[in-house]
């Protein structure tokens, strides 16, 4: 049921977590394996500390094993890739996730190509690219993972609908765009990826009967270029100066939520909507590697 139109990340994301609950508990009981993450961060940026905490947090509400390295600002990429290798041969560790963005003398490229395949969680590697475009069990990137979640907990049918994703990242555009053309439920849709460059987005947006932005600007889908009925889904989260709030700023998403409510049949909010969905699917990418699901 969706009440008042709402997606809502809370819900999904805590029904994910208690069936993965569930079955660590099982992986535990017949096989005596214990799902493991490795977090690692480098550098201090407040957000990125913030996210590997709340990453611990989950480790602990699931009982995973979980090992958080966080490493100086001016640590070599050859001493990451040291760390890696060692996480790539720890029994424990059945999942390894480098925290972006990395210091600017830090390739993310080499550091994703150095994390074995069958741990890479955040299913970055190339290997596991190919491997879901060419619809090989991988592990699935967990934001665009969490979208099609969202959208198989509310029983929206994608199969035959048209669904526009608006951005074209490797972490959320395309990756979206692959699973929602991949056939079977959650997929089976008619998929179209618009861009900065496309020059009248709105025609494109409004063919939409299920809407993605991931665009990352505040506000940037507004309600005329929104299909009546359409299912919008908002993969945004844009901090915007508010001097009112207690922090100076507030969490907005790509969508502008207040105009385009009205318009669509649902839609998820920021904060509580696709946010909360990313950890969850990492836990479940981290309880399928540890099942062996990718090996
Ligand atoms: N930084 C922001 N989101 C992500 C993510 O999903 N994975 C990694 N590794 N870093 C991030």
């Amino acid at each position: 049921m969706i009440e008042n139109k709402i997606i809502d990340g809370k819900t999904v994301a805590a029904a994910i977590e208690a069936r993965i609950k569930i079955q660590a508990e099982e992986l535990l009981g017949n096989r005596g394996i214990t799902p493991g993450l490795a977090v690692v961060l480098v550098g201090t940026d407040p957000a990125s500390a913030t996210y590997v905490r709340s990453k611990g947090k989950a480790c602990a509400r699931l009982g995973f094993y979980s090992a958080t390295h966080t490493l100086p600002e001016e640590t070599t990429e050859g001493e990451l890739l040291a760390l890696i290798a060692e996480l790539n041969s720890d029994p424990r560790v059945h999942g390894i996730l480098v925290q972006s963005p990395m210091p600017k003398h830090i390739n993310p490229d080499t550091v994703v190509l150095a994390i074995d395949p069958r741990k890479d969680v955040d299913g970055f590697h190339p290997a596991n690219v190919g491997r879901l475009v060419i619809g090989l069990p991988s592990p699935e990137p967990c934001t665009p993972s969490g979208v099609i979640a969202m959208l198989k907990h509310y029983g929206i049918q994608t199969r035959g609908k048209r669904a526009v994703v608006v951005g074209r990242s490797m972490l959320v555009g395309k990756p979206l765009a692959n699973l929602l053309l991949r056939k079977g439920e959650g997929g089976d849709a008619i998929v179209t990826v618009a861009h900065s460059a496309a020059g009248d987005l709105g025609s494109i947006t409004r063919q939409a009967d299920i809407l993605v932005a991931a665009i990352g600007r505040p506000g940037y889908i507004t309600a005329n270029m929104v299909k009546p009925g359409a299912v919008v889904i908002d993969v945004g989260i844009n901090r915007v100066d508010d001097p009112t709030t207690e922090k100076g700023y507030r969490i907005v998403g790509d969508v502008d939520f207040d105009a385009v409510a009205p318009v669509a049949s649902a839609i998820t909010p920021v904060p509580g909507g696709v946010g909360l969905m990313t950890i969850a699917m990492l836990m479940n990418n981290t309880l399928r590697s540890a099942q062996g699901a990718f090996d």
